[in-house]
């Protein structure tokens, strides 16, 4: 049995893209292994935050993990900031960071390009993420390909700790999906689709009900060719488009081609929006039923962190042994 991990920033709300590229998947793995699946908030404060949306966002992320199918008896669902170890760990993983391999993070230089102030907090954001990871002993890091080199680092960061104390972590592996591992924005075919982006028409939101989706899907940008064929090259928003549909009917990319070969796009951008609707419909239905019923929520976060916490103290404490953290006592 593999033990598996992945977090969720609490955000603003999932987008298409955060369920095609990561969310959906997670649920593949609860059957067969250990799952912690984070809501990662000390992750979203590297940025400002509105105070009462974050809070409120963090639990409607725990309600949309349980609405996509996670099940709180199979797998662990917890809030980082409720596992102290995690920013613990996170110390040492900062000392054992350098600066350069910190800097040189796509995530961080698009992030903090343009910012008047930038945080520090944007800078240590991965060895918080390596943290989150090394603390279960994960082998699998199931995310989006944006996710790919931070994953490369925490391994690199747990290699060298291995060499340089004790070697007591995993090296996690990452899985990206073979298709769909990087969603792009419907505006713009050639930048990822992102929830904080400022044109709402880029993105579906998990929430989004069947008019808006039909009308985001309409005006979703594609070319001049008319033809149904995936190039991501030439025709990066037909191709996205193609993903999308193909990921949400399960119909295979050459199905579809095929099934759309004398077809306009008119037809085709209908097809593709009635897709997304039916497969975010009964999510959306479970979502709101389990926002509705706090007792219940309150009572798996908590349970959640308490699992959490009793796992990742354990790690903790080797960690600190290995650097000459803890104390030496005098034995009786
Ligand atoms: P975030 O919202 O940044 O916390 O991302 C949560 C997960 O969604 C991570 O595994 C990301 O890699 C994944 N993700 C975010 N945006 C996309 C996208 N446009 N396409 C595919 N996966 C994505
Ligand atoms: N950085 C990830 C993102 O932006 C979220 C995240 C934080 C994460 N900790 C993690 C993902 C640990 C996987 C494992 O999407």
């Amino acid at each position: 049995m593999a033990t598996i991990f992945s977090g969720v920033k609490p955000t603003g709300f999932p987008t298409l893209g955060n369920y095609l590229g990561a969310l959906k998947h997670f649920v593949t793995y609860q059957e067969e292994h250990d799952c912690y699946f984070c809501v990662v908030n000390q992750h979203a404060i590297t940025v400002p935050q509105d105070k009462l949306e974050l809070r409120a966002n963090s639990k409607k992320l725990a309600a949309l993990y349980l609405a996509i199918g996670i099940d709180p008896d199979k797998s662990t669902l917890f809030i980082q900031s409720e596992v102290p170890a995690h920013t613990k760990m996170a110390w040492i993983m900062q000392c054992i960071s350098y600066m350069g391999e910190l800097e040189r993070m796509t995530q961080f230089k698009d992030k903090s390009e343009n910012r008047v102030a930038v945080s520090a907090g944007l800078l240590t954001y991965p060895p918080l993420m390596a943290a989150d990871i090394l603390l279960y002993g994960t082998n699998i890091v199931p995310v989006g390909e944006d996710q790919k080199q931070h994953l490369e680092l925490t391994r690199n960061l747990a290699e060298r700790f291995n060499k340089q104390y004790n070697d007591i972590f995993t090296i996690p592996e990452v899985h990206i999906p073979k298709v769909g591992a990087r969603i792009m924005d419907l505006g713009n075919p050639n930048k990822k689709m992102s929830k904080s982006d400022e044109n709402v028409n880029g993105y579906i939101s998990l929430l989004d009900d069947e008019k808006t989706i039909m009308k985001k899907v309409k005006r979703a940008t594609t070319d001049s060719d008319m033809t149904v064929k995936y190039d991501k090259e030439n025709k990066p928003g037909v191709s996205n488009l193609l993903t999308i549909y193909s990921l949400c009917s399960g119909k295979t990319i050459e199905e579809l081609e095929q099934l759309y070969e004398d077809k306009g796009y008119g037809e085709f951008k209908n097809d593709v929006a009635e897709a997304i609707i039916s497969e975010l419909k009964p999510i959306q239905e479970r979502y709101e039923t389990l926002l509705n019923s706090e007792d219940e929520l309150d009572e798996i976060l908590d349970r959640g962190a308490e699992k959490a916490n009793f796992v990742a103290n354990k790690m903790l404490a080797k960690a600190e042994r290995a650097m000459g953290l803890e104390r030496k006592r005098k034995k009786k």
